[in-house]
């Protein structure tokens, strides 16, 4: 076991868990975007920086990805961490201002306006849509792609190695609904915002078309039976 403390509460928790899994145990809240409890950590989001107050003077680390250490003093809501807290929103909001989420969690940290603008964008590069692909569905059709501010989600095409088996994972595990998935004429799907249409794969796994379940409504999904 690890004993270590956090917003000076002592704590002893198994090792190889996160700070944020101890923290939501014991109801602290460390607010998070790109993390999902489903999928490895991938810090990307940094909205969950919590101070490492005995480590190189107060050192900010991502609470989803970093272990709990023996005699490690956590502070989850210094000036500190509020101050980058409210600079990770302020980027956010830059391009995503009108997406609900951001807007609630801009909100929740004072931040009434970003110093920063960028052409509007649903899609605040979680990477939580590519990684369920990966992690969960196994097929991997979408990836981020290019850096900087030319990174951005890449969906499947109408090539031979287009992978999509549409199940909708990405659209369900999106946290601001960039993505949708519409049925269009002629057997083929649109992805948006991508636009690309295209024809899905059997499923590997149980070998059905996706056609027989295919959906327009992606919140309809949520409480639809899949069909077998
Ligand atoms: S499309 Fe949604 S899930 Fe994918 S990276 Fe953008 S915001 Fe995240
Ligand atoms: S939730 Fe930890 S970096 Fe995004």
């Amino acid at each position: 076991m690890i004993t270590f403390t956090m917003d000076g509460q002592q704590m002893q928790v198994a090792e190889g868990r996160t700070i944020l899994e101890a923290a939501r145990e014991r109801g602290i809240p460390i607010p998070t975007i790109c993390y999902h409890e489903a999928l490895a950590p991938f810090a990307a989001c940094r909205m969950c920086l919590v101070e490492l107050a005995n480590r190189r003077g107060g050192q900010l680390a991502p609470a989803c990805a970093y272990p709990c250490e023996e005699g490690l003093i956590v502070l989850t809501n210094s000036e500190k961490v509020r101050r980058s807290r409210r600079m990770t929103i302020e980027l956010l909001m830059a391009s995503s201002a009108h997406v609900p989420l951001i807007r609630a969690m801009a909100d929740e940290l004072g931040v009434a306006a970003p110093r920063f603008t960028m052409a509007e964008d649903d899609c605040i590069l979680c990477g939580l849509c590519v990684r369920a692909c990966d992690e969960i569905v196994g097929v991997r059709a979408i990836s981020l792609v290019n850096r900087g501010i030319a990174k951005e989600v890449s969906p499947p095409f109408r090539i031979a190695s287009n992978a999509c088996i549409e199940c909708g994972t990405c659209v369900l595990i999106c946290p601001t609904g960039a993505i949708t998935l519409a049925d269009v004429t002629g057997g083929g799907h649109s992805v948006h915002p991508w636009q690309s249409e295209f024809d899905a794969i059997d499923c590997r796994l149980c070998g059905h078309h996706p056609e027989a379940w295919r959906f327009a409504d992606p919140a309809a999904a949520l409480t639809e039976e899949v069909a077998p």
